[in-house]
């Protein structure tokens, strides 16, 4: 078995880091021509020339656009009017008690992190519908189906997300595009190495705070360590694929097991 996917193309939306630059890395090494997306141009570029020398691959471009906005995201889908496989995966997260978050910033995390998503894949879903084949990925959390309390609203897009994809997946229903959500626990990120530093204390070396951090605030995660963000885009990859074309409207767990839940 062999993830293949030479002559297709992918666009990462939010992938000059983090989950989204190794879900990039993963579509590059099946060979994919991968369009690598942020905000900065610079970030972007860097995160191109990267790519391209941790894969090898000469397919790998990026477009700096804020695809959370209308302007951003047309301004994209003008210069990639086409691709085969669509990763929704731009998201922001931070803590905010419930009652303190602000009209505005339920609407904002509306906006980037689902908002975001539904445009362009009303763009490009009914294009790929057109040509017999695609995949839409919309890159949720393990918060979509075990609300934090810390950040109620971040929780709600995730579950939106995955509203959405079963939905859009409903409309494409049997015509070789196939749309799902992927649900990735707790990710050694940049932000989430931050987030606990923050929390165990910046004097800690880093292994000893990740063990106390999974073991406090992640008691519930069966893998007892942080998920490595490779480890999210070899299965964002695998998604993308041909291997996966009996798996559509479906939310799939990448999350060490950390939500208690038999289904999803
Ligand atoms: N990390 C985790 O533990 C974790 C767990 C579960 C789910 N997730 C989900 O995984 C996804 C990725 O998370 P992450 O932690 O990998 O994110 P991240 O490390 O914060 O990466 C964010 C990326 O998005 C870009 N970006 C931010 N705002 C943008 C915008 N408006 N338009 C285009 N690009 C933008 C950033 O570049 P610029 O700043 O230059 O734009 C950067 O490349 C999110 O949907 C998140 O909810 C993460």
């Amino acid at each position: 078995m062999k993830i293949d996917l030479t002559g297709r193309t992918a666009l990462v939306t939010g992938s000059s880091s983090g989950i989204g630059y190794a879900a990039a890395r993963a579509l590059a090494l099946a060979d994919a021509a991968v369009v690598v997306n942020g905000r900065d141009e610079r970030r972007v570029a860097d995160a191109v020339d990267g790519l391209r020398e941790e894969t090898g691959s000469t397919k790998v471009t990026g477009i700096a656009a804020d695809v959370a906005t209308a302007e951003g995201a047309a301004d994209l889908v003008g210069q990639l009017p086409d691709v085969d496989v669509l990763v929704n995966n731009l998201g922001i997260f931070g803590a905010v008690p419930v009652f303190e978050v602000p009209d505005e910033e339920w609407v904002r995390y509306f906006e980037v992190n689902v908002l975001s998503g539904i445009r362009l894949a009303r763009h490009y879903a009914p294009r790929m519908v057109g040509r017999g084949w695609g995949r839409v990925i919309f890159v949720s959390s393990e918060s979509a189906i075990q609300i934090p309390t810390e950040m109620v609203h971040y929780g709600m897009t995730k579950t939106a997300q995955i509203a959405v994809s079963r939905g859009m997946a409903q409309e494409v229903a049997g015509t070789g595009v196939t749309v799902n959500t992927v649900l990735p626990g707790s990710t050694l990120t940049e932000g989430v190495r931050e987030f606990i530093a923050d929390r165990v204390g910046r004097d800690v070396p880093f292994e000893e705070a990740e063990r106390r951090f999974m073991e406090t605030e992640r008691p519930t995660s069966l893998l007892k360590r942080l998920i490595r963000p490779e480890e999210i885009g070899n299965f964002i990859a695998y998604v993308a694929s041909d291997l996966s074309s009996a798996t559509t409207g479906a939310a799939l767990r990448a999350d060490g097991g950390i939500a208690n839940t038999l289904i999803p």
